[in-house]
């Protein structure tokens, strides 16, 4: 879960670039992430990130019975950008975001954005409502091209923030041995003797609802052999994505530039030959 991240983790993105969500979703699954190439300051835009997966997959759920995948996200903005304010977002863009609330992954974090988990029959595209900051207000904004980085989650995790393993992963052998005994529980799951036969000693592995069994009675397996199947159907995957934080006055600048170019070589009745010429050099080049 997001949470167990932003318990876990001062930062969600550790300096090799890897997005902590990685450390307990253990399958690779990719995600997408589409933002607009340039934003205004003080502007609303949307980032719309796509977590795909077959809709009709089921997962084992914590009781080891099947149920359909939930999903969450995390997403990086640079410094200064942040969750549009409600009154800020147009009424389009709030059917799009349905009924999602985003959080700050920390109070002084504003620039991070956790959700999840949600459903994914319904939330499998996610758009979040961005405010761009204004250079003019922050000081430590400027009109420059900054990345955008998007961690995004189908299905359960394998590893709790305690270290032990959920119900949604593999169970290895942890002795060589013989398999002497399978004991099914009653409420599923299963408790697995192995005997060393080198000498005698015994380790009961305990496997919880949810994983199939690989192995049966009398079997000879290696130390780390599976002894179930590996029931994930799910997995994290991050992206990133570049956004131009533009200045107004020059593009402002820019239109008045060619509109002034245009106006003289109207002016000289020369429109004509510099199309021409633009149009040499791009087939030229
Ligand atoms: C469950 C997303 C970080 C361990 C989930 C679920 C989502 C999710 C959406 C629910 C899946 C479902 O019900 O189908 C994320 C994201 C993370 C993140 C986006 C990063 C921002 C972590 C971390 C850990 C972790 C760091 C381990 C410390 C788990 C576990 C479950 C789970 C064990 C299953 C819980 C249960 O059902 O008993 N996560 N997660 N997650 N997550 Fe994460």
């Amino acid at each position: 879960y997001p949470i167990f991240a932003q318990q876990g983790y001062e930062n969600p993105r550790e300096a090799t670039g890897r997005i902590v969500c990685a450390n307990c979703h253990l399958a690779n699954k990719p995600v997408d992430i589409e933002v607009p190439q340039a934003v205004l300051p003080d502007t609303v835009f949307e980032a719309v990130v796509r977590i795909p997966y077959d809709k009709q997959l089921k997962q084992v759920l914590a009781n080891g019975k099947k149920g359909a995948l939930n999903v969450g996200a995390v997403l990086i903005l640079p410094d200064g950008f942040e969750l549009a304010p409600l009154d800020r977002i147009s009424p389009e863009l709030k059917e799009k975001i349905g009924n999602l609330s985003f959080q700050s992954y920390r109070p002084n974090k504003r620039n991070i954005i956790v959700i999840g988990p949600v459903p994914g029959q319904k939330y499998s595209e996610i758009v979040f409502p961005i405010l761009s900051p204004d250079p003019a207000t922050k000081k430590d904004v400027h009109f420059l091209k900054y990345p955008i980085y998007i961690g995004g989650n189908r299905g359960r995790g394998q590893i709790y923030p305690d270290g032990s393993k959920s119900n949604n992963t593999v169970y290895n052998a942890t002795s060589a041995g013989i398999v002497s005994r399978i004991v099914r529980k009653e409420k599923g799951g299963y408790e697995i003797t192995i005997v060393d036969v080198s000498d005698g000693h015994q380790v009961v592995d305990i496997i919880p609802p949810g994983p199939e069994l690989l192995v049966s009675e009398g079997e000879s397996i290696k130390l780390d052999q599976p002894l179930t199947s590996n029931p994930n159907v799910g997995g994290f995957g991050q992206g990133d994505a570049e956004i131009v934080l533009q200045d107004p006055l020059r593009v402002q600048g820019l239109f008045a530039e060619f509109l002034l170019i245009h106006t003289i070589m109207y002016d000289q009745k020369i429109c004509k030959p510099f199309w021409l010429l633009c149009l040499y050099f791009f087939f030229r080049f």
